[in-house]
């Protein structure tokens, strides 16, 4: 019988889902407070942990936190956090605290027991099976529309795949205006996130069914293909799916939208590295440069910004040397203007790395996809390691 620990401080909500627990076959351990849950997931065997984040004493998130530092790598307990409204920050901070899910209150007892289930499933030795590194997700942000953060972010994808042999989902988070279908010559009846954010539970198997196999080898994540149909997709539903994806992939290659909307944001927060793709004008250098300290306010290492300057040699009055004083940053690569194979790839469906990929460009994004692979190899060798990929 599945052990579960249930750190609650509403009695009301304490007794509901120990009930609810029991009556599924399940053994409750039912705690009020988060030092009470750090001394009873110690007693022992612990199967799975609800863990309510404001929690008396020491809050979910210290739970979280104290538990997995026990763990030392050794074993994994799933964790499901119990965050209250639909704040994505909770949802943030549990996932970096080491949580697995998350449900927002109230619960719902259908979607409560398929969520633990999935999490027993795949942890099913009792907590000792240790959890295989994510895959990287690598994010790809336009200063403003048409610098070409759709374009690096596709040739990025194909070339980490290509080049480097592994395993790679891209996904089109430009959920109202996505391009991906027009870029890469697939067609409006294929599935979408609207369709991936739709069940309650999203496992690999459920994604499996949405994801599409493009003819370079890369799975695609498209974009819905209306405005209203966007709309649907929630964006705590939205980062459930892309951790998922980071669990069967090795790269999660994501083009962001340029709206700073919650969902952008979180994407942004679960990257391991956001390239600003940019070009050298005016209204760019002020939006990276917003993005930047926006990406400080909220806490994200600097470290994982990447610059990039699209059309480097397209004459736009502004001189590298004084594009970079005014981000008070290098820029990580720069690409070539190079409007024929550009052109060519976008009117064909076939992407400059698979069509021309000996040009100029080609060339560059083939570099970019190498360099992006080596700051990542030990992530990535890990998760080869531990027997995820596939081929
Ligand atoms: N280095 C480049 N040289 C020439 N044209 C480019 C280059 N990069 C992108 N483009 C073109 O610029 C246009 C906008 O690119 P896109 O990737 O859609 O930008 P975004 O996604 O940032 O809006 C497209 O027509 C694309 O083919
Ligand atoms: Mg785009």
């Amino acid at each position: 019988m599945p052990r579960i620990l249930v750190a609650e401080d509403d009695a009301q909500v304490l007794r509901l889902l120990e009930c609810t627990l029991k009556q599924a076959g399940h053994e409750v351990v039912a705690v009020r407070d988060g030092r009470e849950a750090i001394r009873r997931w110690d007693d022992g065997a612990v199967d799975l942990v609800l863990l309510d984040v404001t929690l008396p004493k020491q809050d979910g998130y210290e739970v979280a936190t104290a538990i997995r530092a026990a763990e030392a790598g050794q074993r994994h307990v799933p964790i499901i956090m119990l965050t209250v409204g639909s704040d994505v920050q909770q949802k943030v901070r549990g996932l970096r605290a080491g949580a697995d899910d998350y449900l927002v209150k109230p619960i719902h007892t259908a979607e409560l027991l398929a969520r633990m289930h999935s999490l027993l499933t795949r942890f099913a030795s009792g907590g000792t099976m240790l959890r295989p590194p994510l895959g990287r997700l690598i994010a790809f942000y336009g200063a403003k529309g048409g610098v070409g953060s759709t374009t690096l972010a596709i040739n990025t994808a194909i070339a980490l795949h290509d080049e480097r042999d592994r395993k790679v989902v891209l996904v089109d988070g430009v959920l109202q205006f996505g391009d991906h279908r027009v870029f890469l010559d697939v067609g409006n009846d294929r599935r979408s996130s609207k369709d991936a954010v739709a069940a309650p539970v999203v496992d690999a198997e459920f994604l499996q069914s949405i994801l599409v196999t493009h003819d370079s080898g890369i799975d695609l994540l498209l974009a819905p293909t209306s405005p209203e149909e966007a709309d649907l997709v929630a964006e705590d539903r939205f980062a459930g799916v892309l951790q998922e994806l980071r669990r069967m992939y090795d790269y999660v290659v994501v083009d962001v939208d340029k709206r700073l909307s919650d969902l952008t944001l979180s994407i942004l927060e679960h990257a391991d590295e956001i390239y600003i793709v940019l070009t050298a004008d005016l209204s760019c250098l002020k939006n990276a440069r917003l993005v930047i300290e926006t990406m400080s306010r909220i806490g994200f290492d600097a470290s994982r910004l990447r610059l990039i300057l699209n059309r480097s040699n397209a004459h736009t009055g502004i001189s590298i040397a004084a594009a970079e004083g005014a981000l008070r940053r290098k820029f990580d690569h720069r690409f070539t203007n190079e409007y024929r194979s550009a052109t060519t790839a976008q009117n064909s469906g076939t992407p400059v790395v698979m069509g021309d990929r000996d040009s100029a460009l080609g060339r560059e994004f083939i570099a970019l996809a190498r360099s992006v692979d080596q700051s990542g190899t030990p992530q990535i060798t890990a998760r080869a390691g531990s027997g995820s990929r596939k081929g």
